[in-house]
């Protein structure tokens, strides 16, 4: 049977690799992105490159809740099974705190809630792959600068001491949180939920972040993973066969890293994320 798999913020990065490397395995590959010049070309680049013509775009600005409604629609009308879903799609915004249309803080909005809300719209389709093949993976790309987060369940949106550095920390926390608490609620249902650090790589992510850490970003480049190895994790998780049974985990190099801070597998901290996500967005699942 044909896998059906979604990438987020697939035009460009560690998106991209994944989606051709999922292209290459033959998989029909829907590109979620919101820029529709760079999704364009990178679908090109992708069939290009694996021969494969089944390539996609659905167009959705993860900042905006409606949009992310009408995408998940889009793919549902077309769609009744999703094998794959890889939540990727992030940025650092500035140090200047910006609110979405929906009233919520940028990070917070596109690196958790945009996984979270995604993931709730698309559950019908994840559920019924994963009846039909015993296996429907989701993957969230989330980051070690977790471990920096001055996470609070009362200022997740950073109301007070708001810096673009803190509150991409926070966001990528809540990657883990959100994905291990999915796990749980999906457990017994052939459903497979891990997130994963990338590893340092060298994007185009930050590029035009102003800031200290985006500088230091910039400046370490030569330094840096290629987006291939970048990619690896991601493609690991959504495809191997050793990860089929597991769930909930959160890997760096393709191993499950067994030590994590408190916060990332408190099962109290996860509910009431869980909840607070559910009431910002409507999405309940
Ligand atoms: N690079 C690293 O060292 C590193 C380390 C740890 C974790 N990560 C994580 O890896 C993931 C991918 O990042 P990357 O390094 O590949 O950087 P990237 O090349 O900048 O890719 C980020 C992708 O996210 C998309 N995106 C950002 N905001 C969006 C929005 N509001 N709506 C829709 N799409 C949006 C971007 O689309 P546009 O082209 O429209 O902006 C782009 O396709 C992110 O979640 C990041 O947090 C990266």
């Amino acid at each position: 049977m044909e896998r059906i798999s979604i990438v987020t913020g697939a035009n460009s990065g560690i998106g991209k690799v994944t989606a051709r490397q999922l292209a290459g395995r033959g998989d029909r590959v829907i590109l979620m992105c919101r820029n529709m010049a760079k999704a364009q070309a990178a679908k090109q680049e992708i069939i290009q490159r694996s021969g494969n013509e089944k390539v996609e775009i659905i167009q959705v600005d993860f900042a905006s809740q409606r949009q992310i409604r009408a995408a998940a629609a889009q793919f549902l009308q077309q769609y009744d099974r999703l094998d794959v879903l890889v939540n990727n799609a992030g940025l650092l915004a500035s140090d200047k705190r910006q609110v979405t249309e929906d009233g919520i803080e940028l990070t917070f909005a596109v690196n958790h809630l945009g996984y979270f809300m995604l993931t709730g719209l698309l559950m019908p389709a994840i559920e019924k792959a994963a009846a039909q093949t015993g296996d429907a993976r989701i993957v969230c790309v989330a980051s070690e600068a977790h471990r920096y987060a001055p996470f609070s369940l009362d200022n997740l949106q950073m109301e007070r001491g708001y810096s673009g550095i803190k509150a991409y920390c926070i966001s990528k926390l809540c990657n883990i949180i959100f994905t291990a608490e999915l796990a749980r609620r999906t457990r017994g249902k052939n459903i497979f939920a891990n997130s994963l650090h990338p590893g340092a790589v060298n994007t185009g992510f930050a590029g035009n972040t102003p800031g200290w850490f985006a500088w230091l970003f910039r400046l370490s480049k030569p330094f840096l993973l290629s987006e291939e190895e970048g990619a690896e994790t991601s493609i690991y998780l959504a495809t191997s066969p050793e990860v089929r049974g597991i769930s909930g985990g959160y890997f760096y190099k393709k191993r499950m890293r067994r030590h994590l801070i408190p916060t990332a597998t408190d099962p109290e901290i996860a509910r009431r994320l869980w909840e607070i996500s559910q009431s910002l967005t409507g999405v309940y699942y």
